[in-house]
């Protein structure tokens, strides 16, 4: 037998009207921001990964999906790619490839969709899992770097999540500076580890000369400790990003958004600058980040485009679900009706009419003639319809049919051009 592949699930209905019912909210809250959407390819060159999310993160040095793609001739030469491990970076690109700065003004895009990791698989962490992100990016005319769209997305976010009664979560929320601040804490960094770093892993040791601020990434048990003593990016910040974030502090208080500031927190992209944040919830446990996100004020300059200041976000779709207090059985709406064609000929009859009933909203299913009326009857119920229709020669040439209500076995007979109606009530 062949099975998906590790990582990867498959996910069927029920559960599937979790899915819908998150995507469907996220898409109505998101438009009252006036956000939009955005679809990027699901693979693009490696390059494009490796410059915005960073060659030291373990997405990028241990994680991604590449492979070397082949020319199709000899004047074209083949070129590496990679499935996408997060959707900022396509986003970035697109922003440039298609000069979104010169439309009017905040670019402000949202996407759904999989994204692919080769990590660990365990309950919440899966190699294909799914993002609903949003970001909103601009030059500095249209408002791009102001606290205030940091809070508004912020805010955007817990209504998003009060809107599917997820109540349970933390925003923990921080600041890692610029590009002005960051070499001096990269400085303070490298010279707290100086006295421990020959004790701790390779990665550290690596990271610690080519970019410090990854070493807070380490997982490794025996450097928590060195790691829980070095310096905080807070604690570095110049005057315009203490201001910037303690601005954004301030409006979240203003709209009533709780949050809670986390020296520690570390994202595991190297793209943020500034306001860093992640929802986190109780009930998950080890993976409990429902989404993360932050301000990426260099990445379009990075990417060779013009200066783009921007801040998004991206909540993981599957912990999002596994958080839900609904039940896939609440969401997923059975048939209204069963049509049930009795005899030869009468399939003819019953597609006719399930397709008249459809034109009028009713959710049908169709049986078949050569079932027996016991077996129509006993399929309707166990697929949860709440009507019969019996559809014989008889019910044919009179135009009414047999409407059999399932949950009280009560049986009527309703003309043809009342039955939609009736069905509906
Ligand atoms: P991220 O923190 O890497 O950020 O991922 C965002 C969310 O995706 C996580 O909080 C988590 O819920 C979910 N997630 C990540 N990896 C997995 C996995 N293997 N299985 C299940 N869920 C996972 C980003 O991706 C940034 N692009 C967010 C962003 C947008 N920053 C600015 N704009």
């Amino acid at each position: 037998m062949i099975k998906a592949v590790r990582g990867t699930r498959d996910l069927l209905p029920p559960d599937t009207a979790l899915w819908n019912f998150v995507e469907a909210a996220a898409r109505d809250v998101f438009r009252l921001y006036n956000f939009r959407e955005i679809r990027t390819p699901i693979f693009e060159p490696t390059q494009l990964f490796a410059r915005s999310v960073g060659e030291e993160t373990d997405i990028v040095a241990k994680e991604m999906y590449t492979w070397e793609d082949r020319g199709r001739a000899a004047s074209n030469k083949g070129e590496s790619l990679t499935l996408r491990p997060e959707n900022t970076a396509g986003v970035v690109r697109a922003y440039i490839e298609h000069r979104l700065w010169e439309r009017p003004g905040l670019q402000k895009l949202y996407y759904m969709g999989p994204q692919f990791r080769r990590e660990r698989p365990q309950k919440g962490r899966y190699r294909q899992f799914y993002q609903i992100g949003a970001e909103a990016i601009g030059p500095p005319t249209s408002g791009s770097e102001s606290p205030s769209v940091d809070a508004e997305l912020l805010e955007m976010l817990a209504q998003y999540l009060e809107r599917i009664g997820i109540t349970n979560w933390t925003l923990e929320l921080s600041s890692v500076g610029c590009a002005n601040d960051r070499p001096r804490y990269n400085q303070a960094l490298r010279a707290a580890l100086a006295k421990d770093l020959a004790t701790m892993c390779a990665d550290c040791q690596r990271r610690a000369v080519t970019n410090p601020l990854r070493v807070l990434d380490c997982k490794v048990p025996e450097d928590q400790p060195i790691i829980e003593k070095l310096p905080r990016m807070l604690d570095y910040l110049d005057e315009s990003c203490r201001q910037h974030f303690q601005t954004v502090q301030d409006l979240l208080t203003a709209v009533g958004v709780p949050y809670v500031i986390n020296a520690r927190l570390v994202r595991g992209l190297d793209y943020y600058t500034r306001t860093a944040f992640e929802f986190t919830h109780g009930a998950l446990g080890a993976q409990n980040a429902i989404l993360g996100g932050g301000r990426y004020d260099g990445l379009s300059e990075s990417l060779g485009g013009p200066k783009a200041p921007g801040i998004g976000f991206a909540i993981g779709e599957d912990r999002l679900v596994l958080a839900l207090s609904q039940t896939a059985e609440a969401l997923s709406n059975p048939p209204d009706a069963y049509l049930a064609p009795l005899g030869a000929g009468m399939d003819r009859e019953a597609a006719k009419l399930a397709r008249e009933l459809r034109r009028q909203g009713v959710v049908v299913e169709l049986g078949d003639e050569s079932f027996r009326l016991k077996k129509s009857l006993e399929t309707a119920s166990r697929i949860g319809a709440r009507y019969a229709v019996i559809i014989g020669e008889n019910e044919a040439k009179a135009d009414a049919f047999a409407l059999k209500n399932l949950a009280t076995s009560e049986q009527v007979t309703v003309p043809r051009a009342e039955l939609a109606r009736c069905i509906r009530r």
